[in-house]
């Protein structure tokens, strides 16, 4: 079995989710905005991953997603969200399933396998814009101007393990 991972990402956490779970699995990871024609066509699964941004997924992930409905809704899919705040995390409240919908709500079936991830974010690397939307959102929500890395391997090898043990189960 070939899959292909395909991701979005601004600042590099959902990139290494991504290179980390292509390692384990064996196959490549590509950026949404440079999968090459004929990739999708050729992979027996796809891993899709997009942080969220303003509660909604990465616009080069749903360009991809739409520009490949067809080909996709052929394929087995897995998907993982990648998001900042504690609060967003499925084991603490409702947010992180609310953030899976973002990404699920495109998919064309039922996927195998899904995880939220926590993410990262450096106060110092965000361009001005993002900057200026986090401190407002900060100044709003009483909270500090503080980063924070989130960042768990251990989740990214259990999605990995349920798209292994999908395989598995279903003799492919
Ligand atoms: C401007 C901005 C908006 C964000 N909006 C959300 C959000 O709505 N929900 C959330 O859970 N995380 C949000 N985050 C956190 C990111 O999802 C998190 O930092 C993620 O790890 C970034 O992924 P990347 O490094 O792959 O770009 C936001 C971060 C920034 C900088």
């Amino acid at each position: 079995m070939k899959g292909i991972i395909v991701f979005a990402s601004k600042y590099g956490s959902t990139a290494e989710y991504a290179s980390l779970m292509a390692q384990k699995l064996h196959t490549e990871a590509l950026r949404a905005s440079e999968v090459p024609s004929g990739a999708v066509f050729g992979a027996d699964f796809i891993v899709l991953g997009s942080p969220i941004y303003s509660y909604s997924i990465l616009p080069d992930m749903e360009v991809f997603l739409e520009r490949n409905k067809k080909l996709l809704a052929e394929k087995p899919l897995a998907v993982f969200v990648v998001c900042g705040d504690s609060m967003w995390n499925p084991k603490v409240g409702e947010g992180g399933n609310k953030n899976l919908e973002k990404l699920t709500r495109f998919l064309p079936s039922e996927p195998i396998a899904v995880a939220v991830l926590g993410g990262r974010m450096r106060m110092e690397e965000l361009d001005e814009e993002d900057g200026v939307k986090i401190r407002a959102f900060r100044e709003r929500t009483g909270r500090e101007h503080t980063g924070y890395d989130r960042m768990e391997e251990g989740g990214a090898l259990d999605f990995i393990n349920e798209i292994k043990n999908w395989f598995k189960s279903s003799g492919t």
